[in-house]
């Protein structure tokens, strides 16, 4: 028996959509961080599964009473930690289709309109934020792109195609070596403001990863990168690899492409950027000047489910040669085999895992139903948005913006006090419950972060998200005078 019919189905889903519709409208007035205890949940619900079905009814109604009370609101305009998550309705709808459709695209034959439609989105997304040609697949050329589940997983498929190439490369030189010979003496670069994954990626990807150091801007520069690749070709190493950040995530600083570009290319260095988070923003032609010297990138790399307005997970990749991610992943067992092959990409070859769910359906719900005037006028607003808070903390002479807002993001700290104080702060506002914040500390200075998360934002929720900072600090600085 099936445990619901297409009628409970239509039923369900249309309560569903209002719930969630009514959630997301009404988000401002939940508090955004819950309450709750570790193991909170446990005793909420029975400790086994039901032997009986229960009604979907009962399902609704155990939402508010056990799930809720647990969540963190991302989506509410009180939300700044990290970086913002998206989420919009078109992207949602596309999920429900993707979902009822079901299949597992890891090759053309598995599903043509899935590949089809990722190799086209692809290259809408890529013509939107001014890649150049040589990423896209129209231009008839080698390159194109592929939705990964996260930036992380494409720094780590990026550094194995750079590894591959390495290999290859060297042994033409030196057939005599063993592939484990040439990767132990394989080195890769980052700067030491790049996201955690990049180093994670450099221990999946079984290679040394340097993070070199960057300038007063918290940027790496072009000569940093070639000292390093020098010192480490002299002591018998071989470089082979590079990221740079457009858009770190402690302090949203942009990695000077046009310096490290040439360096990668004069050393046969492969370099992908992670762009997880900015590259939305490249959808205004404005802020394309942070991205200039991409042409000399192997891959690049930017979460459309981070600014976008693409529910998670989707991570758009770009590459000028996919072979060597093709070639170096590549089993091909009979029963995968189908007779397209080679016509169009068998997306497997692409990535760490088999399966893969239909993600070009949100990509196109949303790029259709905002229209690329939409998307840009949202990431204007967030951008003004925060610009208002920054003038905001600079009218307050007891506080400093530690960092050139460019984005959606202010650093800032209460100026003249001590990293003690400020985590005092942090810890204040957070735990008054109405907003919530992450730090971060570069070169021993902690500094508070304020990401502009939610697509509902508005002036007025600056304006709250200001008060609650201001008289956090209020209560801060009078109880150091008190001497508490
Ligand atoms: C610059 C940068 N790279 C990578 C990531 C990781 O993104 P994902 O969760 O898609 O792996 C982040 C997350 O915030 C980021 O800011």
């Amino acid at each position: 028996m099936d445990a619901m019919e297409a009628n409970q189905f239509r039923e369900f889903g249309k309560t569903m959509i209002d719930y969630v519709a009514n959630y997301l409208e009404n988000i401002r007035d939940r508090r955004v961080l819950p309450t709750v205890e570790p193991g909170y949940l446990r005793p909420l619900i029975p400790s086994e599964a039901p032997q009986k079905p229960d009604s979907w009814k009962d399902v609704m109604d155990d939402i508010e009473r056990v799930i809720m009370p647990g969540v963190t609101h991302w989506h509410s305009p009180k939300f700044h930690a990290y970086f913002p998550t998206a989420n919009s309705y078109p992207a949602i709808v596309a999920d429900i289709l993707s979902d009822g459709i079901a299949c597992i695209g890891f090759s053309w034959i598995a599903s043509p309109a899935c590949t089809e439609l990722e190799v086209v989105m692809m290259d809408w997304l890529g013509k939107m934020i001014g890649l150049p040609e040589e990423f896209l697949a129209c231009s008839g050329g080698k390159g194109g792109g592929v939705i990964q589940g996260t930036a992380s997983e494409a720094t780590l498929v990026a550094l194995l195609g750079a590894k591959a190439r390495a290999i290859h490369q060297v042994k033409k030189e030196h057939p005599d070596w063993r592939d484990a010979d040439i990767a132990e003496k394989l080195v890769g670069y980052t700067s030491s403001q790049s996201h955690s994954s990049v180093e994670r990626a450099g221990l999946l990807g079984g290679v040394k990863l340097r993070g070199l150091p960057t300038d007063d801007s918290n940027r790496l520069r072009g000569d940093t990168l070639e000292k390093a690749i020098k010192e480490d070709r002299d002591a018998g190493l071989i470089p082979f690899y590079a990221v740079a950040t457009l858009g770190t995530t402690s302090s949203c600083t942009f990695d000077n492409l046009e310096e490290i570009g040439p360096v990668c290319n004069d050393n046969n260095v492969w370099l992908h950027i992670d762009a997880a988070y900015a590259g939305a923003a490249f959808v205004c032609p404005e802020y394309r000047y942070l991205m200039k010297g991409v042409e000399m990138a192997d891959s690049f790399d930017f979460n459309p489910h981070k600014w976008m307005l693409v529910n998670f997970d989707c991570s758009a990749m770009w590459l000028k040669d996919p072979n060597w991610l093709v070639n170096a992943f590549n089993v091909d067992p009979l029963y995968l085999k189908h007779d397209q092959q080679g016509s169009a990409p068998d997306y497997r070859h692409w990535q760490i895992q088999l399966g893969r769910r239909f993600r070009s359906l949100k990509i196109w719900f949303v790029l259709r139903l905002y229209g690329v005037e939409n998307i840009q006028k949202h990431i204007r607003k967030q951008i003004g948005l925060a610009h208002y808070f920054e003038k905001l903390v600079k009218s307050d002479e007891r506080f400093e913006v530690t960092e050139e807002v460019l984005m959606g993001l202010v650093c800032f700290r209460l100026k003249n006090e001590t990293n003690e104080v400020n985590e005092r702060l942090l810890k204040r506002i957070n735990a008054r419950g109405t907003i919530h914040l992450v730090p971060s500390k570069i070169r021993d200075m902690y500094f508070l972060r304020m990401a502009v998360c939610s697509r509902l934002s508005e002036e007025s929720d600056m304006e709250v998200t200001w008060k609650e900072v201001r008289e956090s600090a209020d209560d801060v600085l009078e109880k150091k005078v008190n001497g508490f």
